[in-house]
C-alpha cells in the first residue's frame, strides 16, 4: 500500500516523523529510524551557541496509570541540542546524502536577534534539509533566555521572527505551537501571515509530575530543587487533537499541519489525519517503545484505507472536520431527530410488531 503523501511540495514516503527530541538527537539514530520504515525526521532543536546549553539529570519523569503501571504522561525539563552547530551541519548534510528520499527536517530555535536567526537558517538551509521548524515552543529552561515558547507565547513576535526566517528560507517553513496558551488559532495565524507553510501543534504542556512523599520534593528532582516541565505522551492527546482541528478548522487550506501530542498507535495516528493533520510526529511514544514501533503503524494505517476504501493518505486528511459544530446545533439536530424517530414510531408498517393493545396505548394521549 502507498503511504506516501505530498506537503507543501514535499513527498513524505509516509507520515511519520520522529518528533523533535531524543529521537532525533544525532544522525546515527535518525540513520537507524528510517532504516526502520519512518518517512521523515524532525530533528533535535539546533542553536548556533550550543555552549549556553546545560541539561540537567534526572530531567525525565513518569505518570504512570493507577491500574497496570503504563506510562500515561511523561515530564522532561530538557533543553534543545548540546551537540555544536558545525557537527550538526556535517550530520545534516550526512543524511541527506545517504537517504536522499527520507525528509528531513530542521528545527531551528534562537534569541529574539534577526542577524542570529537569519544566520542559523542561511547556515542550516545550505545542508540540503529539506524543511525548517520553527522552535517557539519549548516551554522550560529556554524561556528564561527570551527563547521558545516565549515567543509562542506572544503573536506579535511570532509573526515577526518567522518573517525573519522566511526572508530568507528557500525551503518550506513550518512554526511549532506551544499548547501554553489560551487560542491556539492566534500565534498560529500569526506565523502563517509572517509567512510559514505549516504549523506543527502541540508541543508540551506545563506541568509538575508529581511530589517525592518521602522528601516532600517536586520531581524531577535535581540537587533537591526542580522547575515546572513539558507534559507529553497518551495524556496530552485529545488537548493535541481539540487543538489540531482548531487549526485545521481555522487555518488557510494551503497551510499544512503537522500533528504531535501522545501518538502511539495507527490509531492515534488517523485521528490525527481524520481532524486535518498530513504528517505526523511522535517523541516520548519512540522514547518508551523504540523505532520499531513504526511497524504497527504502517501495518494499521494500510489496514485502515483498505477496509475504509481510501485509496491515498491526502483522502483522509480532515475527513471528520465536517463534524465539529455548534453546542445549539447538537440541541436542534437532537430535537429534530427525536421529531423524526417519534414519526418513524407510528408508521403503519410497524403494527405487527407489537401487541396491537400496546401499540393502541401508545398512541393514545389520555
Ligand atoms: C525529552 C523530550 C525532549 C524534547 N525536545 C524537544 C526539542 O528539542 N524541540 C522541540 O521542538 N520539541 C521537543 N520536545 C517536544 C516533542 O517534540 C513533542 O512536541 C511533545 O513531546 C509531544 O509529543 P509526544 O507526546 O509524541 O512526545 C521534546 C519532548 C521530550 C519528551
Amino acid at each position: 500500500m502507498d503511504l506516501s503523501i505530498t506537503v507543501n511540495g514535499i513527498k513524505f514516503p509516509n507520515p511519520f516523523l520522529l518528533g523533535s527530541g531524543p529521537p532525533g538527537t544525532n544522525a546515527r539514530v535518525i540513520a537507524k529510524s528510517f532504516d526502520a520504515g519512518w518517512g521523515g525526521a524532525v530533528a533535535k532543536t539546533v542553536s548556533l551557541e550550543s555552549s549556553k546549553v546545560v541539561n540537567v539529570v534526572p530531567r525525565y519523569g513518569k505518570l504512570r496509570s493507577r491500574n497496570n503501571g503504563e506510562v500515561i504522561g511523561f515530564e522532561n525539563i530538557e533543553l534543545i541540542s548540546d551537540r555544536p552547530i558545525e557537527v550538526w551541519l556535517e550530520e545534516f548534510r550526512q543524511i541527506k546524502k545517504d537517504y536522499p528520499d527520507h525528509v528531513l527536517i530542521a528545527s531551528i530555535m534562537e534569541e529574539y536577534d534577526k542577524g542570529r536567526w537569519q544566520e542559523l537558517t542561511r547556515v542550516v538551509q545550505d545542508t540540503g534539509v529539506d524543511a525548517f521548524e520553527l522552535n517557539f515552543s519549548c516551554p522550560h529552561g529556554m524561556t528564561e533566555r527570551k527563547m521558545g515558547s516565549e515567543m509562542g507565547e506572544h503573536p506579535d513576535l511570532t509573526e515577526e521572527v518567522t518573517g525573519w526566517v522566511t526572508e530568507v528560507a528557500k525551503i518550506p517553513v513550518w512554526a511549532k505551537m506551544t499548547p501554553n496558551i489560551t487560542n491556539i488559532k492566534e500565534p498560529a495565524s500569526a506565523a502563517v501571515r509572517g509567512g510559514a507553510n505549516g504549523i506543527s501543534a502541540i508541543n508540551t504542556i506545563l506541568s509538575v509530575i508529581g511530589v517525592n512523599l518521602d522528601t516532600l520534593r517536586p520531581m524531577p528532582t535535581v540537587e533537591g530543587y526542580t522547575v515546572p516541565g513539558g507534559y507529553s505522551s497518551q495524556a496530552v492527546k485529545p488537548i493535541a487533537l481539540r487543538m489540531v482541528s482548531q487549526l485545521a478548522l481555522s487555518l488557510p487550506k494551503e497551510t499544512s499541519i503537522s500533528g504531535i501530542g501522545g501518538i502511539e498507535t495507527a490509531h492515534d495516528v488517523i485521528e490525527f489525519i481524520l481532524l486535518g493533520a498530513s504528517t505526523v510526529q511522535i517523541c516520548t511514544g519512540v522514547m518508551l517503545k523504540g523505532v520499531k514501533m513504526v511497524d504497527e503503524l504502517q501495518e494499521g494505517l494500510a489496514k485502515f484505507m483498505t477496509e475504509k476504501g481510501f485509496h491515498s493518505v491526502q483522502e483522509i486528511v480532515g475527513k471528520s472536520l465536517p463534524y465539529f459544530s455548534t453546542h445549539m446545533e447538537l440541541v436542534s439536530r437532537m430535537k429534530e431527530a427525536k421529531r423524526h424517530k417519534a414519526g418513524e414510531a407510528s408508521r403503519d408498517n410497524e403494527w405487527a410488531q407489537k401487541d396491537i393493545t400496546e401499540k393502541t396505548a401508545e398512541l393514545t394521549s389520555n
